[in-house]
């Protein structure tokens, strides 16, 4: 099977990492381009970061662009307290050699797709200032996306205040944007990522595959995510992004139903809420492919089996 060319927009930040990790051992899929937002740190940090993972994964060769380095309307909220202040703690990474590349992240986003022969995917890992921002400035932009993935929102629940998550509540009027935008959408929220549970079985087969990725994969993990665990008594830190990955390489891991998201923008009590309704064809809200479960075993098969790529 053809690999299938995406970008990813991410916020490096350890879950960003390993998506990146993950993306990147992966015949399944071509990386053509890494835009960095502002979240888990600033964007200062994001962007060498993620730079920091290409040249681990021996991929110094990907063209990294730093994009927004706020919220379009709100003020810029970081989870230094989940990530690290470095954003990646327990990697030990060096300074990166490699260079950023000059073009803003959201005019290369806007390049990118457009210069693609065919329609391309979209990965987003981190809050959506990014895209939001290229959807305004060239709407045609639409006709040339073949789906958009985005770990975000949650059903239920969420990680910043009861009812909102990280990505979503950092940027939700970009969020908006993004949602209302008619394009083709899967998405990712929190209801699924918390299956997908670090347990620490699955860390020591992480940490035992002996490969550079998975060894700071594993010790990044060993850090990460203590504040989730003791908010929400789980068994190991959740995965975020990497289901976003997972989920482009083996879909059939996931189950998804179609559904309408309204994001909340106004009201200071539950702003950042993802609101999902049932399919229908009154909905002023385009469609979208609402993931409600994953075989986590699964995922994390896949992803030993890639890390343990050197
Ligand atoms: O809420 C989890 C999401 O917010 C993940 O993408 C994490 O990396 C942060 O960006
Ligand atoms: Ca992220």
């Amino acid at each position: 099977m053809a690999s299938k060319s995406i970008l990813i927009d991410c916020d490096p930040g350890v879950d960003d990492a390993i998506a990146l990790m993950l993306a990147l051992r992966s015949p399944e899929l071509t990386v053509e381009a890494i835009t960095v937002v502002a979240g888990n740190v600033p964007l200062d940090l994001t962007q060498a970061n993620a730079r920091r993972i290409c040249e681990l994964m021996q991929r110094s060769d990907l063209p990294v662009y730093a994009g927004c380095p706020r919220p379009m309307l709100r003020p810029l909220i970081t989870a230094a307290h989940v990530h690290g202040k470095t954003g990646l703690d327990g990697a030990n990474l060096p300074a990166p050699e490699m260079p950023l590349c000059p073009q803003h992240g959201v005019n290369a986003l806007i390049q990118q797709v457009l210069a693609a022969p065919e329609p391309i995917t979209i990965a987003t890992l981190g809050p959506l200032t990014n895209l939001a921002i290229a959807l305004i400035q060239a709407p045609r932009l639409i006709d040339h996306i073949a789906e958009v993935v985005v770990m975000g929102g949650g059903l239920t629940f969420g990680n910043v205040t009861p009812v909102a998550e990280f990505n979503i509540y950092v940027d939700p009027h970009a969020a908006r944007v993004v949602f209302e935008a008619g394009l083709p959408m899967t998405l990712i929220s929190l209801d699924v990522t918390h299956q997908v549970l670090t347990t620490p079985d699955r860390l020591s087969a992480l940490r035992s595959l002996g490969t550079p990725a998975s060894q700071v994969a594993a010790a990044m993990l060993a850090h990460y995510g203590k504040t989730d665990c003791a908010t929400w008594n789980l068994l190991g830190p959740p995965l975020h992004d990497p289901c976003v990955i997972a989920y482009l390489i083996a879909p059939d891991l996931f189950h998804g139903e179609p559904g309408h998201v309204a994001v909340e923008t106004d009201s200071p009590l539950t702003l950042g809420q993802t609101v999902v309704s049932s399919p229908s064809q009154d909905s002023p809200l385009p469609p979208v492919n609402v993931i409600k479960s994953v075989d986590a075993d699964g995922l994390y098969r896949l992803l030993c089996d890639r890390l343990a790529i050197a």
